[in-house]
Order: structure tokens, then C-alpha cells, then sequence
């Protein structure tokens, strides 16, 4: 049988919308923004949120954009092309190691989803506080090996759907999944709003309390902003290699990044009124949605209502995890079936398989005590590793290598696909300008932060 080979691209513009807008939509906007949101102050947070993830997502995504149609393969080739040496390979690489990590513990959270989606269906979900507190501390007892399970097949699920390929795979269930969440969302916003003092939460997300502004909430929200664009792991690399000559980069880059802040604020307003509404603080931390939200559900509607919103939230959960891990698995596969003699369906095992062993340790470790490093689980040692190393080393190289490594005529080709879109020059200014001096110096503020520098 043929290999699949680097000239696979998305069918369709939508196609790569879709795809790559499911990738930065995930568990990051619909669990973790809204938690730190809520443990952050509210509004005051989410303005510097969104101006950071416009300030440093769309040079940062661009810049990935470019290195990844530039190159027409895996991230790890296209990175040596972008740079012009072989060396530059290692830093794809370490996209890829840092994207199969985030693979490895985020399907724990994503098993959760499905746990509690299953769940829901069987109305076992809502009940009285006691009820869902025993819930999930069923969940995470250490005897219960449930969460270890759910994650290997939480990867095996991705695997299904990229071993069909870029279009029938990855497309294909994009075009469907994204749809379905936003309408979701849409709905739940709706019955989130119509409850009795709903402004109230509305309030909590868009009315901003400067005084809740400092350093360490600037910092939260840049981290957050990376994580949710998918920043840093050569995701959006490898996904670029399938988009087309024509495709418009730069426009691709501000629509995915609108839908991304538009899909986190939609969480925060399906959240927050819910949560204000039956005078619920949502700044419960990470049991935020398993724990906060049956016991808002409960309260708000009545039973019947519950139960159906219950089980759409969680439906929603779990689908935006799922079109985010598609990308992630990505990333691995492509390099090791275009850089290996393996077919890609092999190549995915192999993804999966290491995959696999990550998400088993992290999901042992947060319900075993004293497994992991440093004094955390391995869950937060992998989260750590990433969070706070690789996504920002990665971004870093990749804004520095497009701002300063790469020939400008070959950045403008991309910019302009090939001449097809003339760019003004305040355009090309302000994108070399934002390359090559502001990402990089706030790049490296957010590194030495998460480092405790400053
Ligand atoms: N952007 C995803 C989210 O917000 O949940 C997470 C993610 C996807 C991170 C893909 C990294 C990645 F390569």
C-alpha cells in the first residue's frame, strides 16, 4: 500500500477552520478559562486575555502557520527547512514530545468527561451535594483504576479517527464536532441566562475591576492564552503542512483566534449566570465542572431540565476534548510516518502506545498519593513540564526563527500566499516588529515568571 505522503492537504477552507479552530477549542476554553477565570477576579482577567492572545497568539500562530506550509511536512522537517539547518529539527521535536505529553494527561480529564457524560445519561449525576462529592471521590479512590482505562481509551478513540486521514479523519469529524459544540454551547448559554439573577454572572465576565489587575494575573492569562491556542507544540505547524497554496494565512490566523476568545467567553457565560444565579462562588478550581456544576444544575432547574442539561455540558466537554487530542496525536504521527518506513496507522500505535503510558501515569498518580516528582503527581509534573517549559521555549524559537532566521522573501511568500494577497506595508512592519521584539520579550517575561525569575 502507498504511504500517505506530504502532499495531503484539507479539502476546503471550512475544513481547515474547523479543524484547527477545534484544536485551539478544548478542555482549555470550556474547563480550565473559566476556572482560572473564576479564581482570578472575573472580567479583570479575561480583558488581559484577550489582549494578550491577540497581542502574542495571532504573531505567534502566524508564525507557526509559515514555518508549517513552508516546510509541506511534519513539524520536525519543517522546522530544519525553516531554519536551514538540521539542527532546527529539535526544536519540532520538542513540539512533539511536549504535544504527546499534554496528549498523555489531558486524555485523564478527557476520560473524566466521558465518565461523566455516561453518567448523566444514566441521571446519575445530579443529586444532593453529598451525592456528587461521593461522585467523584468514587472517581478518584486509588482502587478504582476506572480513570487509567478511560484515558487509554480516550487515545485509542483519537487514533480511530486520524488513522482515516487528514480528510477523512481529521476534516471529517471536525466538520462535524465543531458545529455541534458551538451549537451546544449556544443552547446551554441560553438556559445558563434565563435563570433569575443571571446578570449577576454576566457581570462577574465582562464588568473588569482594575484593581484585581497585577503581574500574577497577567501572567495566569498568558499562559492561558498559549495553552488555548495551542501555542508552542508544533500543532498548528502540522496542521498548516495540509493547508493549501492559496489558503490566507493571515486571515485563517485572525478567524480561528476570534473563535477561540469567542468559544472561552461562551464557556464563561454558559458557567458564571448558572453558577451567580444560585449564589454559587466558581472559583472552585479544577472540580469546578465536576463538582460545582451538578450542584448549579441541580439547584437552578428543575429535575427534568437538569438532567438534559447535565448531559449536553458534559456531551460538550468531552467533544471539545476530543477535537483537540485529534490535533495533538497529529503531531506524532505525521513525523513518525513521513520520517520512518512506518505505514501512518503503525505510526499512530506507536503515538498511542506512549501516549497511553503518560496518561496512565498521570491518572495513577492523582489518585495515589506520593506518585510523581518533586513533591507533585505526575499529572502536574507533565502539566509543569509543558505549562511552564516547552509551550513557551517553543513559541520562542518559532517566533525568533520566522523574525529573524528565515528569508524575508520566503515569509512574504507565505504571508502573501505566493503574491495571491498583497499585503500594505504597516502590515509587514507591524508583523516583523511584533516577531521579532515584542513576542519575544514578553515570551521570555512569562518564562522566567513560571520560573520563579520574576
Ligand atoms: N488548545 C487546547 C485547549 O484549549 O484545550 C489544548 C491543546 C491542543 C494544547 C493542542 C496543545 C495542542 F497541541
Amino acid at each position: 500500500m502507498e504511504k500517505e505522503q506530504n502532499k495531503v492537504t484539507f479539502a476546503t477552507r471550512l475544513g481547515i477552520i474547523f479543524a484547527t479552530a477545534g484544536s485551539a477549542v478544548g478542555l482549555g476554553n470550556i474547563w480550565h478559562f473559566p476556572t482560572t477565570c473564576g479564581q482570578n477576579g472575573g472580567a479583570a482577567f479575561v480583558l488581559l486575555y484577550v489582549i494578550i492572545t491577540l497581542l502574542i497568539g495571532i504573531p505567534g500562530m502566524m508564525g507557526e502557520f509559515i514555518i508549517g506550509r513552508n516546510g509541506g511536512k511534519n513539524a520536525v522537517s519543517s522546522y530544519r527547512k525553516a531554519g536551514g539547518k538540521k539542527v532546527f529539527g529539535i526544536i519540532g521535536a520538542i513540539g512533539v514530545l511536549g504535544g504527546s505529553l499534554i496528549l498523555g494527561f489531558y486524555s485523564v480529564i478527557a476520560g473524566w468527561c466521558v465518565y461523566y457524560f455516561g453518567l448523566a445519561l444514566g441521571d446519575g449525576v445530579l443529586g444532593s451535594q453529598e451525592h456528587i462529592n461521593n461522585t467523584f471521590a468514587h472517581l478518584m479512590a486509588p482502587d478504582n483504576y476506572m480513570p487509567c482505562i478511560l484515558s487509554v481509551a480516550f487515545i485509542l478513540l483519537t487514533q480511530m479517527i486520524i488513522v482515516r486521514g487528514v480528510r477523512k479523519g481529521i476534516e471529517w469529524a471536525s466538520k462535524i464536532m465543531v458545529p455541534t459544540l458551538i451549537m451546544l454551547l449556544i443552547l446551554l448559554i441560553g438556559a445558563s441566562c434565563s435563570l433569575p439573577n443571571a446578570f449577576d454572572g454576566i457581570r462577574f465576565l465582562l464588568n473588569p475591576d482594575f484593581t484585581k489587575l497585577n503581574a500574577h494575573v497577567a501572567f495566569k492569562a498568558l499562559g492561558e492564552a498559549f495553552f488555548s491556542l495551542s501555542l508552542g507544540t508544533a500543532c498548528l505547524c502540522t496542521y498548516a503542512s495540509y493547508f493549501k497554496e492559496e489558503t490566507n494565512l493571515l486571515r485563517s490566523t485572525v478567524e480561528i483566534t476570534l473563535i477561540d476568545v469567542a468559544v472561552a467567553m461562551m464557556a464563561g457565560l454558559m458557567i458564571f449566570p448558572a453558577a451567580f444565579s444560585v449564589n454559587v462562588e466558581p472559583d472552585a478550581g479544577p472540580s469546578l465542572v465536576f463538582m460545582t456544576m451538578p450542584n448549579v444544575f441541580e439547584q437552578a432547574f428543575p429535575h427534568s431540565v437538569a438532567y438534559v442539561v447535565s448531559v449536553m455540558f458534559y456531551l460538550l466537554l468531552t467533544i471539545a476534548a476530543l477535537t483537540s487530542t485529534i490535533s495533538m496525536h497529529e503531531i506524532g504521527t505525521a513525523v513518525i510516518s513521513q520520517e520512518t518506513p512506518l505505514s501512518r496507522s503503525k505510526a499512530a500505535w506507536v503515538v498511542s502506545a506512549f501516549c497511553s503510558v503518560i496518561g496512565v501515569l498521570s491518572a495513577y498518580s492523582l489518585s495515589h498519593k506520593g506518585v510523581g516528582l518533586f513533591g507533585d503527581s505526575f499529572f502536574d509534573n507533565f502539566d509543569k513540564l509543558t505549562a511552564n517549559i516547552m509551550l513557551p521555549l517553543g513559541a520562542l524559537c518559532t517566533i525568533l526563527i520566522v523574525g529573524w532566521v528565515m528569508p524575508k522573501e520566503t515569509v512574504m511568500a507565505e504571508l502573501t500566499s505566493g503574491g495571491l494577497y498583497p499585503r500594505r506595508a504597516w502590515v509587514v512592519k507591524t508583523f516583523y516588529f511584533f516577531s521579532r521584539i515584542v513576542c519575544p520579550i514578553l515570551i521570555v517575561c512569562i518564562f522566567m515568571n513560571k520560573l520563579d525569575i520574576i
